[in-house]
């Protein structure tokens, strides 16, 4: 069948619900090997994007699919009131790779029911009910999880969750207090604590926030803003809920983002590539925080939950991270395409900012460096010519940030190319 027919299909029986808008346009994804998918019309593309960042290890890596391939054979979905053999193995073998006291895993299946179980979970633990995100986060489209969304995506979705509240993030390409870093010494910490303070009833249980805000426009923390946060955090009693959906698994060139930091997060969740394009999400946690939710009675669980199909599919990416030693490898892909964003930014006044790192980066297009006006049009007809030309990347901010997640297999010369097709979009905007 040609794009045209399957569009027009989509056109009468799909809804429309993408995260980015609600027009239905090509290409049409038909098959996908490692950093490349293809069209149903065979048409080549650079998948910048990862899926949706959830085949960061390559689309259908092999070691992935004869994992899937072996529980076809054994056991693809069990009881999820009985442990299943390749849940308890994954719990083990993700215990080897956080930090103590780190220690107790929990399966579902995507980030959003992984975040909130992880809020349930504080809420049991602290016996408070109030939960506070920063002002860019993005922690999925569930009910609760949407509410601890601040970048966008919650407007018209009636009251909110009583008890959540926003705090601002430390975004400092515009910095919410019109400060600079370091002489701030973290002054965006310090306002929203004392709103975070004025506001709250007194049954305060948890800070839930990206180590490096991806949806919201690729904005990393400065150091030391994690750290502090925490401090700020245990000095209140909540726990510190970092979701590592998009920055885990040594997609920054460390096995979890915060670990640059030297802090270890009271829950821990993770999805995208854990499951190497299946769907898996966990929550990880101290014994501590385990035994006292559960003696209160904390229940989590679904009917797909910690499916050996899934569980399976994870323990062969974990095993192929390590093996292959993939954080070397986020390490230096991220050099090499932060080479490329560099000199284009050094060539086009379009590029207001660079940032992020490994497989995460962004660059944010602005129409005048000193005033830093925002350049969304330009970021849609950059995002066009590129989809054109074979390169797929995602918009965020209304289309002014340019955010790359490319996979672990990227090639030196697929970056190449994609640095190619990216400077012709530019010269056509900006030229
Ligand atoms: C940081 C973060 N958390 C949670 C989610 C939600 O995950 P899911 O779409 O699997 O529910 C996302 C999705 O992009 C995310 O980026």
């Amino acid at each position: 069948m040609k794009e045209a027919e399957f569009l027009h299909l989509a056109g009468q029986y799909c809804f429309r619900t993408r995260l980015d808008g609600s027009e239905i346009h090509g290409p049409v994804l038909a098959r996908g090997e490692g950093s490349v998918v293809y069209d149903v019309e065979g048409k080549a593309y650079l998948d910048f994007n990862s899926g949706q960042m959830c085949a960061t290890l390559g689309h259908n890596h092999p070691r992935i699919v004869a994992a899937i391939q072996e529980s076809c054979r054994t056991l693809i979905h069990a009881n999820s009131t009985l442990f299943n053999a390749p849940e308890i193995l994954l719990a083990q073998r993700l215990a080897s790779i956080v930090p103590r006291p780190l220690l107790k895993s929990l399966f579902l299946l995507s980030g959003s029911d992984a975040n909130e179980a992880a809020i349930g979970l504080a809420k049991k633990y602290t016996g408070g009910f109030e939960v506070i995100s920063p002002h860019t986060s993005f922690h999925g489209l569930s009910d609760m999880a949407r509410m601890v969304t601040y970048a966008g995506w919650h407007k018209g979705y009636g009251p909110g969750i009583p008890g959540t509240y926003a705090m601002l993030a430390p975004y400092c390409y515009r910095c919410p207090v019109q400060h600079t870093f370091p002489t701030c010494q973290f002054a965006c910490l310090e306002a929203s604590f004392e709103l975070i303070d004025a506001q709250s009833t007194g049954a305060l249980a948890a800070v839930i926030t990206e180590p490096l805000f991806s949806a919201g426009g690729v904005i990393e923390p400065p150091e030391g803003w994690l750290t502090e946060l925490q401090r700020r955090c245990k000095e209140r009693g909540m726990l510190l809920i970092l979701d590592e959906a998009q920055t885990g698994l040594a997609k920054l060139g460390t096995m979890w983002a915060f670990e640059r930091e030297g802090i270890i997060p009271d829950i821990l969740t993770i999805s995208k590539h854990f499951g190497g394009g299946v769907t898996i999400s966990a929550v990880v946690t101290t014994a501590a925080i385990e035994e006292r939710a559960v003696e209160r009675g904390f229940t989590l669980t679904h009917s797909h939950a910690a499916d050996p199909l899934g569980c399976s599919a994870a323990l062969a990416s974990i095993a192929l991270i390590q093996e292959e030693d993939l954080t070397r490898q986020a390490e230096r892909i991220g050099r090499y395409w932060r080479h490329h964003l560099d000199e284009l930014a050094q060539r086009y006044e379009l590029i207001g900012d660079v940032r992020g790192r490994g497989l995460i980066q962004g660059i944010e297009l602005v129409w005048d460096r000193e005033k830093k006006t925002p350049a969304p049009e330009a970021g849609r007809q950059i995002a066009r010519h590129a989809l054109e030309h074979g390169l797929l990347f995602s918009l965020r901010r209304g289309g002014s940030v340019l955010r790359f997640v490319p996979p672990f297999t990227t090639t030196e010369a697929q970056m190449d190319q994609a640095a190619t097709i990216l400077r012709q979009a530019l010269e056509t905007v900006q030229g």
